[in-house]
């Protein structure tokens, strides 16, 4: 294939099998860290920046200003390195160096905020701060991926479209929670279709995306300390908080045993599929959606110093196995939340 555009390279159809990650259980792995953003946000990236070129909110010159852990920051400054946006991140201090030297790179102005929100995130700050911005200069643009119909348009168009295509209606499907883009395309994606698909959504422990208490979190991706607008909660998902140290413990035994080098929340949902194993049927086709790959983490996950001192010496124990809060399950029984 020769791109016209950069971003067309999302390489979509970048599948793996990985046997045998919980006893029993085949996960076929979706790799969306193989492309030029290394990430998912690609899509969502090149989704938002088209509908707000095609409404003429934006055009040559225009000044963009977004909120990111990272993944979409690389990816708007990729699309705005090529068609002339200028382009401020605010991001915060979970984001890692070589990411701000990756935005930087590009071309973008990066924005660090340091306090901490009343719920210990960071989110409701970035976001404050855009929103400062924005009654300083009415010709600033604001996608805001977290309330941009365009987030959940880009997975509902291409993310579940190139899952079925390839691989066929899933029985399981574990989807990580940030924006909740993702999940809320592969929903209605699924919804459309009428799919019999159990839709696992999986957050990290300390997000209140779905409803549980607040706590810090350190890892970038999922989890958010504000609920997004386009977030729609269904009886039909099952929701599922990982701890962080499930989710490191993963990516290292993943990385240790398989050679594959995953992000955070590609360890985040594999513990959630290990997790839940014993409810999957055997010979279930179970689908897992990794968002990126795990270079972005070399000092946090896969530094021991960076590990103990903030999650302690149990998050380097690779054999213990995870244990994730099942919030349905809590609601369902009419018990406390996780
Ligand atoms: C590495 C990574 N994983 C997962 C996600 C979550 O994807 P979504 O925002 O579509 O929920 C993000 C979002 O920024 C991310 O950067």
């Amino acid at each position: 294939m020769i791109a016209e555009d950069l971003w067309d390279l999302t390489n979509g159809s970048s599948f793996v099998s990985l046997r045998g990650v919980a006893s029993g259980v085949d996960v076929i792995l979706k790799m969306e860290g193989l492309n030029p953003a290394g990430s998912i946000k690609l899509k969502t990236a090149r989704e938002m920046v088209r509908a707000a070129e095609a409404s003429g909110r934006i055009r040559h010159g225009s000044e963009l200003i977004e909120s990111t852990s990272g993944s979409l920051g690389i990816a708007l400054a990729i699309i705005s390195a090529a068609r002339g946006y200028v382009l401020t991140l605010v991001t915060d201090p979970n984001t890692s160096d070589r990411t701000v030297h990756h935005m930087r790179a590009l071309g973008a102005r990066i924005v660090v905020v340091k306090e901490r929100d009343a719920n210990g995130g960071f989110l409701q700050r970035r976001i404050d701060y855009i929103q400062d911005r924005l009654a300083q200069d009415e010709n600033l643009v604001w996608l805001n991926q977290y309330a941009n119909p365009a987030n959940v348009e880009a997975h509902r168009r291409n993310t579940i479209t190139e899952i079925l295509n390839e691989c066929g209606t899933p029985d399981w499907l574990f989807v990580g929670a940030g924006t909740t883009g993702t999940l809320m395309g592969c929903v209605e994606g699924l919804r459309a279709r009428e799919s019999h698909t159990q839709i696992v959504a999986v957050d990290s422990v300390g997000s209140v995306t779905f409803d549980a208490p607040p706590q810090p979190r350190y890892i970038p991706g999922l989890g958010t300390s504000r609920r997004p607008e386009i977030f729609t909660d269904h009886d039909a998902l099952l929701k599922v908080l990982i701890p962080e140290a499930d989710t490191v413990r993963m990516c290292r035994r993943i990385a240790a045993e398989r050679g594959l080098l995953v992000g955070g929340s590609t360890g985040t949902v594999l513990a959630a599929v290990a997790g839940l194993a014993d409810r999957i049927e055997p010979g279930s086709l179970v689908l897992a959606i990794s968002p990126d790959l795990g270079e972005r983490y070399l000092d946090t996950i896969y530094n021991d110093v960076w590990v103990v001192s903030r999650l302690g010496e149990g998050a380097l124990a690779t054999s213990v196995p995870p244990s994730p809060r099942v919030l349905t399950d809590f609601l369902a029984l009419g018990g406390v939340r996780a």
